[in-house]
């Protein structure tokens, strides 16, 4: 059976208990830890800060996904591998060099990740798919929590899911993941799914409950 992976995105957790938040999120069965870093240039907006990689570092074990949505990435991939991130999620959109950020990233011992926006096509980075572990693909515009989910992704995913083969990545999606997108999509071929306020937080359940339920999907 194909793993689902369910990764919980830390910028919707309560920040009044961020360490409980974790702490209970590991136990509950969370598979990678999606940390949302932004500059407020390549997205409008600011997510986590680096104090938050570093104090989620120190309490779990679980692999660590910084989404970079800052221009320049690839100035930055060693600052977030030293506070000790797994995986390095960078936009191709917003580096001249991707292919260096890349393998700057592997070379670094983590995993590489690209993130694509939804207007980017993927034949724009069908180059970059041998450097990339993850393929990370935005299903709302990246920045902000709470959006609605833009169906026109759909067709993207489709093709990244005959790409994956090939290329060995696992697919990931993020933005506006409902249970039903979990179900349709991977069924569709989809590993991964950042889970924010569509799935996860401000539920009204316990994060044991409702992450067996999706994995169950
Ligand atoms: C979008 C963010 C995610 C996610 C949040 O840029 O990376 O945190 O959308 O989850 P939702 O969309 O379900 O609130
Ligand atoms: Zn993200």
């Amino acid at each position: 059976m194909r793993e689902k992976l369910l990764c919980p995105s830390m910028m919707c957790a309560d920040f009044g208990c961020l360490q409980k938040e974790v702490e209970v999120l590991d136990r509950a069965g969370a598979d990678i830890f999606h940390i949302d870093i932004m500059d407020g240039r390549f997205v409008p907006n600011f997510g986590m800060g680096l104090q938050d990689v570093a104090c989620i570092r120190t309490l779990t074990e679980k692999p660590l996904d910084a989404h970079l949505m800052i221009d320049a990435p690839g100035n930055y991939v060693g600052l977030f591998s030293g506070l000790g991130a797994d995986i390095i999620t960078i936009h191709p959109e917003a580096d001249l060099h991707p292919a260096r950020t890349l393998d700057k990233i592997r070379n670094l011992g983590k995993k590489a990740g690209i993130a694509i926006n939804p207007g980017t096509a993927v034949e724009t980075v069908k180059e970059l798919l041998p450097l990339a572990d993850y393929f990370l693909a935005m299903t709302v515009n990246p920045g902000f929590a709470g959006q609605k989910y833009l169906e026109f992704t759909n067709r993207k995913l489709e093709t990244l899911a005959k790409l994956k083969a090939e290329y060995g990545f696992r697919l990931m999606v993020d933005g506006a993941i409902s249970p039903q997108k979990i179900q349709e999509l991977f069924r569709l071929g989809v590993d991964g799914f950042v889970l924010g306020t569509s799935a996860l937080f401000g539920k009204g359940e316990d994060y044991q409950t409702i992450l067996s339920r999706l994995k169950q999907l």
